[in-house]
């Protein structure tokens, strides 16, 4: 197994500039998710570390060789793409085999590296049947059989999943992950799936526009976005953003809500920002579905309601608030219902410069 890492990397077609300097680290043995819109350079990224594609510019390391202009089959890479790719005339067993006999790999070996394989992925009483004779799930595994039996160095994955319906999509999550921790093998992981990459990831990299905006674990990308796309693009129901302006108000930190200050203030703790909290600085409010609670008081921002979802663990309140379009989730006992409006409290608010979209978040502070 190796560790990965890209140093700016640039790729260009024509006059499109796909990837603008790209630099990933992944460690040895970790599962790395990329994830972002569509056609923000994901495959584009993945197809440059097989060799698929070649770099403009940037380096890029397996281990400590540094494999960037060297050919797809020297690099040591098992790639499983959005179409799995099978072979239709050959049966599971001889599309699991298929690139082993290509590779003059003894025949006792390739028998070995096939039983371990079906074992793993629960292919054993498929191994005669073709490709056509499966359901999308198990020509999945196939393809993932066919990658692990290389023992490459390292696996990438490009959308594996996305021609799965839901339940199955869940479940084969779950057997990759549990696949990657038996395997120990690096990963680099394509979605732009966000619970696949909040679940799966060891480390996260969020790309937008060919530029990585922010790597981590998931969690603390999402506990603490560095850019409003970054903010918006991860979680479901996506983050709500609000129009504001800063104020202080007797010491207080404020920001008020909408382009015409309607009135709705929301207090902020200065702590959390820092020196960006300036008078008049013009941001963006951002509010989680679940880091707000309905006010019991009549305190609280206005929400218009225009549709409840029932979804039973949860209800999702939409409508509009402060001028703009609004999602809250609320308790599934809440009594609201479309037409109303309701006050609602924000527990928990994230700030974007209205510019830049830059966190105004301080940086953390050393322990
Ligand atoms: N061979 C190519 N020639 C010209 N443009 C290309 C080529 N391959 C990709 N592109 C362009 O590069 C950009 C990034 O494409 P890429 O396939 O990497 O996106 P992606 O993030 O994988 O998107 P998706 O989620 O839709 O798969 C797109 O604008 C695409 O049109
Ligand atoms: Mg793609």
């Amino acid at each position: 197994m190796a560790s990965v890492k890209v140093t700016g990397l640039n790729k260009r077609f024509g006059d499109t500039h796909v990837l603008k300097g790209v630099s990933v680290e992944v460690p040895d043995g970790a599962f790395a998710v990329l994830v972002g819109p569509s056609g923000c350079g994901k495959s584009t990224l993945l197809r440059l570390l097989a060799g698929l594609e070649e770099a403009d510019e940037g380096h890029i390391f397996l281990g400590d060789r540094d494999v960037t202009r060297l050919e797809p089959r020297e690099r040591d890479i098992a790639m499983v793409f959005q179409s799995y790719a099978l072979y239709p005339h050959l049966t599971v067993r001889e599309n699991l085999a298929f690139g082993l006999k290509l590779r003059k790999t003894p025949a006792a070996e390739i028998d070995k590296r096939l039983g371990e394989a079906s074992e793993m992925l629960g292919l054993g009483p498929l191994l005669d049947r073709y490709p056509k004779a499966l359901s999308g799930g198990q020509r999945q595994r196939v393809a993932m059989g066919r990658a692990i039996v290389r023992r490459a160095q390292l696996f990438l994955f490009d959308e594996p999943l996305s021609n799965l319906d839901a339940a199955l999509r869940a479940q084969v999550r779950v057997d990759i992950r549990k696949l990657h921790d038996r395997l120990g093998a690096t990963s680099v992981y394509v979605t732009h799936d966000q619970v696949e990459a909040m679940t799966l990831a060891d480390v996260l990299f969020v790309l937008n526009k060919g530029v990585v905006e922010q790597a981590g674990p998931p969690l603390e990308i999402y506990a603490h976005p560095r850019t409003k796309f970054v903010a918006g693009f991860l979680g479901s129901p996506a983050m709500n953003f609000l129009e504001a302006r800063l104020e202080q108000r007797d010491g207080q930190w404020m920001a008020a809500l909408g382009r015409d200050a309607r009135g709705v203030q929301v207090a902020l703790d200065a702590e959390a920002f820092g020196e960006e909290l300036q008078a008049g600085r013009r941001v963006m409010l951002g509010v989680r579905p679940h880091d707000v609670e309905l006010s019991q008081d009549g305190s609280g921002a206005a929400l218009e309601v225009s549709i409840v979802e029932a979804l039973g663990v949860e209800s999702l309140a939409y409508g509009t608030l402060a001028g703009a379009h609004f999602v809250a989730r609320l308790e599934p006992t809440a009594k609201v219902g479309k037409g109303e409006t309701v006050r609602i409290l924000f527990r928990h608010v994230h700030l974007f410069d209205a510019d830049t979209g830059l966190s105004l978040r301080a940086p953390a502070k050393k322990a």
